[in-house]
């Protein structure tokens, strides 16, 4: 309960930087559709939303929201998303949702990136409490990756859903999620994967997080 009232908190909070004609990205979970709730109250028709998620799009369109994937767009203003887990660095691990390649995607080409956590989701390091890389790979590569996962000391799971780009998403366990730039590098060079949760060079500008009852903004530890 605590965890969905700090979700609208942190939503009531950003939509506040959200002025008219920028162009404000949206990626997707559940965090980010009680951003697409406040927005609707918020003069939003000047401003071009781009969003990382089928799920997000339809939600805009819900509520009436104009708003667009992002294959037109070459810049983003303000970039919105949620977080799986955030470490002391502000590295992320993220795609739960399964719409980490589009959220990488807008992550890059954001001027600002600012994601939004609960308290629970801030770890010491990544896998501390959901030691899951979800990696999206191209269908006719499942196979291989998967061989390469497990030679790596992995366990591949094939998930029941296919990514917003029809391709398959393997949740691995097992890996050193705890070294996220070497893990992302190895992930990288596997021929067929399309992207994975790792954000390790999309670092966000900022990170708002809250208990339930207010919004902090986090302090990045120092290099
Ligand atoms: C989806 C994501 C989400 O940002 C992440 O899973 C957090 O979701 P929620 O806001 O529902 O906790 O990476 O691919």
């Amino acid at each position: 309960m605590s965890q969905e009232r700090a979700k609208a908190l942190l939503a009531a909070h950003v939509v506040q930087w959200c002025k008219p004609k920028m162009s404000i990205g949206l990626g997707a979970g559940s965090t980010v559709l009680q951003v697409v709730e406040a927005l609707q109250y918020q003069p939003h028709h000047t401003m071009q939303i781009v969003v990382a998620s089928c799920e997000t799009l339809a939600r805009c369109q819900d509520l009436g929201i104009e708003a667009t994937l992002m294959q037109a767009v070459a810049h983003i203003d303000l970039y919105i998303d949620g977080a799986d887990e955030v470490d002391p660095d502000w590295t992320l691990l993220k795609g739960r949702g399964g719409a980490m390649t589009g959220e990488k995607l807008c992550a890059q080409m954001a001027k600002d990136f600012v994601v939004l956590v609960d308290d629970s989701k801030l770890v010491r390091y990544l896998g501390e409490k959901w030691p899951v890389l979800p990696i999206e790979v191209v269908p006719w590569a499942r196979s291989s990756v998967a061989r390469s996962i497990v030679k790596k000391g992995g366990r591949p799971e094939l998930r029941s859903q296919k990514s917003d780009m029809g391709n398959d998403i393997l949740d691995c366990y097992g890996l050193a999620l705890h070294e996220p730039e070497t893990l992302s590098a190895w992930c990288n060079q596997l021929t067929g994967v399309v992207a994975h949760g790792l954000f390790v060079n999309e670092v966000p500008q900022h990170v708002l997080r809250s208990d339930g009852k207010s919004v902090i903004a986090c302090q990045k530890r120092e290099q």
